[in-house]
């Protein structure tokens, strides 16, 4: 019999008690075993940083992190920026500058953002630039998802956390575009 180990953790906002294996990767749990699929498998090796998501808040590789670790922590993928029907203004702020590409990259990039706009949302552009050198974007989508951050801190200071992702949708092609 596999010998399994009781994790608790909190994803986005809900609580789980879990009996995983202890060479789980947090990865295949996020993925496989919860369904949250905007977490991305690139290199497997702590490289490409396709797979972060935040624990406790800050940006961690999640293929090389195992989950029996991590008992008691509060992890955020890019399905808990926002509920249902509403979209976080990292999302809006990075459809606006219509950068993204394949898509494999982006979810890690919003969160490297979250994890960024979190600590200041006056970050310099040594800051901006060192927080998304931790992921890599094989379309090259950098400079866009740069104007991204700038964009997402303007909203974030007015207090526009959460938008209507149907009037988002609807308006999208009206939005200013940012080149
Ligand atoms: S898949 Fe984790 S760093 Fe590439
Ligand atoms: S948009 Fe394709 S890898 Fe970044």
């Amino acid at each position: 019999m596999v010998e399994t180990i009781r994790v608790n953790l909190k994803v986005n906002g809900k609580q789980y008690v879990l009996d995983i294996p202890p060479d789980e990767r947090l990865i295949d749990t996020l993925r496989y075993r919860l369904g949250f699929t905007s977490v991305k498998e690139g290199c497997g090796r702590g490289e490409c940083g396709s797979c972060i998501v935040l624990v406790n808040g800050l940006p961690r590789h999640s293929c090389l992190t195992l989950t029996a670790t991590l008992d008691g922590a509060e992890i955020l993928t890019v399905e808990g920026l926002a509920p249902e029907g509403k979209l976080h203004a990292i999302q809006v702020a990075f459809l606006e500058t219509r950068g993204v590409q394949c898509g494999f990259c982006t979810p890690a990039f919003m969160l490297l953002t979250k994890a960024l706009l979190d600590k200041t949302l006056d970050p310099s552009d040594e800051e901006i630039k060192q927080w998304l050198a931790s992921a890599i974007c094989r379309c090259g989508s950098y400079h866009y998802y740069f104007k991204a951050v700038r964009k997402a801190a303007e909203y974030l200071k007015k207090g526009k956390i959460l938008f209507d992702e149907k009037e988002v949708r609807k308006n999208l092609y009206k939005l200013p575009l940012l080149r």
